[in-house]
């Protein structure tokens, strides 16, 4: 059977990498969570001192650039690939509420997003592949079958993300994590560079008041109407 790419985009905590990973192996494709590399990068800039609470080094980010090599591998165990930063797994450290407080300040590097950008299309490019992020639809696979766009309530991301820091034993305030959220919306569909926007194309998922199963469904559904029709 014909493979077809399935971008996932929208806001940070809709539930884009469950309904991904979901997706992925229902129908044997590869997932790939490009959020994860542009917290890679991010974990690489603080590990490196180039970026705080204060400064961003954005200069020196771009001249290290060269220097970092993201690569996924598969964990049967998980079921998904987990990230690595030049030999090294970082899965689990990208996922703090320190990497997620910098991430979109890097994210909005012209020459970071080339750079992953070009690996994100090499990665893509015998389809069969589900991608998650914020310009899948857009920048980086403007030709994919299929193109979802989920959104939620800034509060009901807030809570989901709350519990699953709190789940992995971070130490947390939700008031904190709300911010963050909201100071990620803002600046990932203000950046100049491949702002977070609606593909024209794309189906506009409200999970608010979804399950993950209801979800799944309904993107399944849309899947094998467009795997039915290329037959
Ligand atoms: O999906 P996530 O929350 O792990 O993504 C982390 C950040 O990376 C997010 O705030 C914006 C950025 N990002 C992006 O700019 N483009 C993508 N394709 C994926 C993520």
């Amino acid at each position: 059977m014909k493979k077809i790419t399935i971008a996932i985009d929208g806001f940070s905590s809709t539930g884009k990498s469950t309904l991904a990973k979901h997706l992925a192996n229902h129908f044997g494709y590869t997932y790939v969570d490009s959020g994860a590399m542009y917290r890679t990068v991010t974990l690489y800039a603080m590990q490196h001192g180039l970026i705080d609470e204060n400064n961003f080094d954005k200069e020196k980010l771009i001249s290290h650039l060269k220097n970092i090599e993201i690569s996924f591998i598969f964990n049967k165990a998980l079921g998904f690939a987990e990230v690595y930063l030049n030999g090294v797994n970082v899965e689990n450290e990208i996922r703090s509420l320190e990497v997620s407080n910098h991430v979109s300040k890097v994210a909005a590097v012209s020459e970071v997003r080339s750079k992953l950008v070009e690996q994100q299309h090499k990665m893509g490019k015998n389809k069969g592949v589900v991608m998650d992020g914020r310009d899948i639809g857009t920048v980086v696979f403007p030709d994919a079958e299929l193109k979802l766009f989920l959104t939620a309530s800034a509060e009901t991301r807030a809570k989901r993300r709350f519990n699953e820091l709190k789940k992995r034993g971070d130490n947390v305030l939700f008031e904190d994590v709300l911010k963050n959220v909201e100071e990620r919306d803002y600046i990932d569909s203000h950046r100049k560079d491949s702002p977070l926007v609606k593909a024209d194309d794309a189906k506009e998922i409200d999970n608010s008041n979804m399950t993950k199963e209801d979800q799944f469904e309904i993107a399944k559904n849309l899947v094998d109407k467009i795997l039915e029709s290329q037959k």
